[in-house]
């Protein structure tokens, strides 16, 4: 990510503190727990936790979703562990580090995944009891709905099953908006509903995050093709060498840069009914068309 406001910084600090705290308190100690572990710390941008926080701020205190936050990022981290797996991406390098399987061994990266899964879920269940003001249902059936099989694991499949494959827009556009903006637009919109926020207000967020989860995934792919390996904390050219279905394959590179600006104007639209209030959004979008990593 580019350079970062310095309030950023300091909401993926309490996120990372958070999520120090909360593997202590649901995982135990052992083996599992140091490979779960050994993934959520190795770094990541934090996006996910920052849009949630981001979008309840604009409805009051955030940290009132910093447990459900944490939540989104234990599951996008179960993603990756399970994404880079030799059945998958087979991927060797992650955040910079190896990869949780050549670490840890195939076996137990799949159950480090599973176990972020599960204490996702276990956490949000903990927050909800105690913090009975906050639409902690709603929030759930929201993240639940958006990393399930209607959205993340079903996006993964398609991704997978399309491999190799000659595929049309639509058939691309499908694979992204379920494998990565899903859980984006769901980061937002969990946020809103946590602190109560309206039907309208909902439906401006879920616009803005559908435009950001599809622009997130269409630099990923840019990134792919034109990242570098050391930046990136994961190995580039991996996409054209496995035959994925990328912006980039189906639009080449200046047009899905066109592409990825178009969407971000829109994404920073559809936030103008909050008056300035969701300024951190807008700007935490638009530094996504000039990441590097
Ligand atoms: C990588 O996500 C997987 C995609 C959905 C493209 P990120 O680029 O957010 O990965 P981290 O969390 O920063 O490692
Ligand atoms: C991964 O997409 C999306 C999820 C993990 C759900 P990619 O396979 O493009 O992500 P990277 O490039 O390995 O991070
Ligand atoms: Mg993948
Ligand atoms: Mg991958
Ligand atoms: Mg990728």
């Amino acid at each position: 990510m580019p350079e970062l406001t310095p309030d950023f910084q300091t909401i993926i600090c309490m996120i990372d503190n958070r999520l120090d705290m909360l593997l202590d308190k649901h995982c135990g100690s052992g083996l599992l727990k140091d490979a779960m572990a050994y993934s959520l710390k190795a770094g990541g941008k934090r996006l996910r936790p920052l849009l949630c926080l981001l979008s309840a701020e604009i409805f009051g205190d955030m940290t009132k979703a910093l447990d459900f936050a944490c939540a989104i990022e234990m599951i996008h981290t179960y993603s990756l562990i399970h994404d880079d797996l030799p059945c998958m991406d087979n991927d060797v390098l992650r955040r910079g580090k190896p990869t949780n399987h050549v670490v840890f061994g195939e076996a137990q990266a799949v159950l480090a995944g599973d176990g972020l899964l599960n204490t996702a879920f276990e956490v949000m269940i903990a927050a909800a009891a105690e913090n009975k003001e906050l639409d902690a249902l709603g929030a759930m059936r929201i993240i639940a709905g958006a990393s399930g099989v209607r959205g993340m694991i079903d996006g993964q499949s398609a991704d997978i099953e399309f491999e190799g494959k000659d595929v049309d827009i639509e058939t691309l556009h499908y694979i992204h908006s379920r494998k990565t903006a899903a859980l984006i637009k769901a980061s937002v919109t969990s946020g809103a509903a946590l602190m109560r926020a309206s039907g309208a207000e909902i439906d401006a967020l879920s616009l803005f995050g559908d435009n950001m989860g599809l622009v997130f995934q269409i630099v990923d792919d840019i990134l792919d093709e034109e990242g570098n390996t050391a930046t990136l904390g994961k190995t580039s050219g991996k996409d054209k060498a496995s035959g994925k279905i990328t912006f980039v394959r189906l639009y080449g590179i200046e047009e899905s840069r066109r592409i990825a600006a178009q969407k971000t104007k829109e994404a920073a639209d559809a936030l103008s009914r909050f008056n300035g209030r969701a300024d951190g959004l807008k700007l935490l979008a638009e530094s996504m068309l000039t990441r590097k990593k």
